[in-house]
């Protein structure tokens, strides 16, 4: 039976148009969702009715591609007033979003991550090199020049130097003020935008200074002659693999200010954020900081492997992004007529948007939501969640290209102010937040200094981990190696196998599985490397995919497949598990489990991992001289107490509840930096509270309520890790 969506009342004419705040619009839109526990609601914007919906359920249902699509209305159609046909502001079925998309795919890749990581760490050493100077930073400002000078020298080749200058770029000043425009254009009647010919006359003389902006990057560029293999690079010289079709100079143009505005706003808010909820919850600040003394050590460069070692940043990232996703809302239209949760009726090009706070923190999803809890992003934990609950990069294939880079650049920038600097917020900023297309703390200022040696945690040398390496020698054995890859990462994967096993004596053939398809093996081994995207194979895999291979066709053969994978997405290993299934099911036997990688982890090590096993699996097979090199097969690192997630301080602090704050010194510049400064004959009261129910006893004896700290001690409820005396 069909149910009506509910609509909350309006005005006349506007409808509820008039109900949306110009200030604070997430609030209202987050107090909206918590009136309708169903989950959906209509509003009428002056005549556009949009239907709004916050359930998971329902999001995943606007979330299929084959019924749902992402249609560029307000306020994207008037941010398509600058951005034009790039990317993000592409109608659906332009033909150049697919030429660009394919074009640039390539430079999102895992290998162009580690190709960009030189340009990512000389701006996050410019910041480092900012905060070094001074003791007090404002960290939107501050997030916004990092990641405004990252995807210009990244991308581009091309440096803004935002840090030396006070002020923000005028690109940045000409972006922030046709994005405030382009807002309330959203939220006012064309009547009025017409009638407002300053406002209309500033818009365009700031569209014209970020075009001029990026027709002089452009410029310089063709005038450098070089030849990079940047975004920039790829724009100006490589052909759609498709169509062969090239970008059109207005289009490259779109497409850069599409990254400079996508590229920078959206991960500059991701960290000052992160930053915020770090301030707000000390103990995950301490294992923030147990983690990079261990990971990078005294000052230690990092490295991309050791930005993908990290565990607990990324996980901060993540839980950041759900509390605080900056895009706050994507929007979505019906292709068709069709029905939600089985009784709302919606018709064809219906728009519908979810808002992502609502989604994030919806209860069907998230147990205690609005608690920053960074172990929800445990392994365990993230395979319980919800498929649709968590969008905060958007859906299918107009989801973000740049979450790899966004991730890597923000993984690094945090893991270096966090090695560098004690950061403290004496005096308890109250979180305000600013809206534009993106939202990102506003007035957010800390106190920093560097890190004193005796703060850092020192952890002992982990043992090299010794590499174990099976000797095969096969000779004549035949062994394909089949891959399936967009971006190269799994060709080159593809590749490695082949080579050891060339050397090992295999007769081998490299192909992609698609020309597998037409030509299956009777026997000998398959080894197959694949990707997934978004659930589907990859480009060279598609007619392996819809290959029938009947049950016993493949009786004679031997096979392994490792996937290459993203845990960032829900259908994470989605398409080589298709493949293992599917050789399985026609009577191949596995020579090793099925192996996977997580770009969003320690890729080069599982990928190593499983490589060892093959090998491992191959020689004991195949090989008929096989031996296993002499030397240790296993390598044993210890690890501490502190080293082990759930990490620091979760394991060995008990909660407290502060019942109240006093502090005793008024100006909070009194809390500064004691190890330096003799304290001052003042004290702070905490009087806080046990729990009355522990489970376990106090690793620690602690003072029970009130407690009087002296001014000189440390102010944390935590027995260790104290990263830092205030
Ligand atoms: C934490 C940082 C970021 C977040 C949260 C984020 C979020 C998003 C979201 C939600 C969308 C989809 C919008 C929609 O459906 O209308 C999107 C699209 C996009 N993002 Fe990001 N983004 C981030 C960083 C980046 C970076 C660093 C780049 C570029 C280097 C980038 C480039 C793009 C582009 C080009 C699109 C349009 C994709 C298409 O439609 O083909 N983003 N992003
Ligand atoms: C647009 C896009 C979609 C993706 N979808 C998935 C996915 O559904 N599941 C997954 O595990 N990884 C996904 N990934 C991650 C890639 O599979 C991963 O980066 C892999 O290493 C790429 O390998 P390739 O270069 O061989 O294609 C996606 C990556 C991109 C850029």
């Amino acid at each position: 039976m069909s149910a009506a969506i509910p609509t909350p009342r309006g005005l006349p004419l506007v409808g509820n148009g008039l109900q949306v705040p110009v200030e604070g619009t997430h609030r209202f839109f987050a107090d909206l969702a918590a009136q309708h526990p169903d989950g959906i609601y209509r509003l009428n914007l002056a005549g556009r009715h949009v239907v709004f919906v916050h359930d998971p359920d329902l999001v995943a249902e606007v979330c299929d591609e084959s019924r749902f699509y992402k249609p560029i209305d307000p306020p994207l159609a008037h941010v398509r007033d600058f951005a034009g046909d790039g990317l993000f502001t592409a109608r659906e079925g332009e033909e150049v979003w697919g030429q660009a998309h394919r074009i640039l795919l390539p430079a999102f890749s895992q290998r162009s991550m580690k190709a960009y990581f030189p340009q990512m760490l000389e701006i996050a050493e410019n910041l480092v090199g900012a905060w070094s100077g001074r003791s007090e930073v404002d960290v939107s400002d501050d997030m916004t020049r990092l990641a405004l000078d990252t995807i210009t020298l990244a991308g581009f080749g091309q440096q803004f130097r935002s840090f030396e200058q006070a002020e923000l770029h005028p690109f940045l000043q000409a972006m922030g003020s046709a994005l405030t425009e382009a807002m309330n254009r959203t939220r006012q009647l064309p009547m009025i935008t017409g009638l407002k010919k300053r406002a209309d006359a500033a818009y365009k003389s700031d569209i014209a200074v970020m075009q001029d902006t990026v027709d002089e990057v452009i410029r310089a560029r063709r005038a450098s002659g070089e030849k990079a293999n940047d975004l920039l690079g790829l724009m100006l010289e490589a052909a759609d693999p498709l169509t062969g079709a090239r970008l059109s100079d207005e289009n490259i143009r779109n497409q850069v200010l599409t990254f400079l505005i996508a590229g920078h706003e959206t991960t500059s808010g991701t960290l000052s954020f992160a930053l915020h909820h770090l301030m707000r919850n000390p103990h995950v600040l301490a294992q923030a900081y147990a983690e990079v003394d261990r990971i990078l050590p005294g000052d230690t460069v990092p490295t991309y492997e050791l930005i993908m070692k990290l565990d607990v940043i990324p996980r901060i990232l993540d839980e950041t992004l759900r509390l605080h996703s900056p895009i706050t809302a994507i929007g979505l239209a019906s292709r068709e007529a069709t029905t939600l949760g089985g009784r709302y009726e919606i018709p064809a090009h219906q728009k519908v948007a979810v808002i992502l706070k609502p989604l994030h923190t919806h209860p069907k999803a998230w147990s205690d939501p609005e608690t920053f809890d960074i172990d929800r992003w445990l392994p365990e934990a993230k395979a319980q969640h919800h498929p649709h609950a968590y969008k905060p990069f958007g859906n299918g294939e107009r989801a973000c290209i740049g979450r790899q880079f966004a991730l890597t650049e923000a993984r690094l920038a945090l893991a270096m102010l966090l090695q560098r600097f004690a950061i403290a917020d004496p005096a308890g900023h109250r979180l305000q937040i600013k809206q534009t297309l993106t939202i990102k703390p506003d007035g957010f200022r800390l106190r920093v200094r560097p890190r004193l040696p005796h703060e850092r945690l020192s952890f002992d040398e982990p043992v090299a981990a010794a590499s174990e390496t099976a000797e095969v020698h096969a000779s004549g054995v035949r062994l394909r190696v089949a891959y399936g890859s967009n971006l190269g990462t799994s060709e080159d994967l593809a590749q490695q196998i082949a080579d050891r096993a060339r050397r090992s004596g295999f007769d081998v053939t490299v192909q992609t599985l698609d020309d597998l398809a037409a030509d299956l093996p009777a026997e000998g081994v398959l080894t197959v490397v694949t990707s997934s995207y978004n659930g589907k194979a990859p480009d060279n895999a598609q007619a392996f995919d819809s290959l029938d291979i009947p049950a016993g066709a493949l009786d004679s053969v031997r096979f392994a497949v490792l996937g290459n994978g993203n845990t960032q997405w829900a259908t994470y290993q989605a398409y080589p598990r298709r493949v293992f299934d599917k050789l399985a099911a026609a009577g191949a036997r596995p020579i090793v489990d099925r192996g996977e990688t997580d770009a969003a982890g320690d890729f080069d090590g599982m990928a190593q991992a499983w490589l060892n096993g093959l090998w491992s699996a191959l020689a004991a097979e195949f090989g008929a001289a096989s031996q296993t090199e002499t030397g240790p097969r296993y390598s044993v690192e210890v690890l501490g107490e502190d080293q082990i997630r759930p990490a620091v301080v979760s394991t060995q602090a008990h909660p407290v509840m502060i019942m109240s704050v006093e502090e005793l010194v008024g100006d909070p510049a009194g809390l500064w930096d004691f190890s330096r400064e003799a304290p001052r004959p003042a004290s702070r009261r905490s009087p806080s509270s046990f729990p009355t129910a522990s489970p376990t006893p106090p690793a620690t004896t602690w003072p029970s309520t009130p407690r009087t700290t002296p001014s000189s001690s440390t102010g944390r409820c935590t027995p260790c890790a104290s990263p830092a005396t205030w």
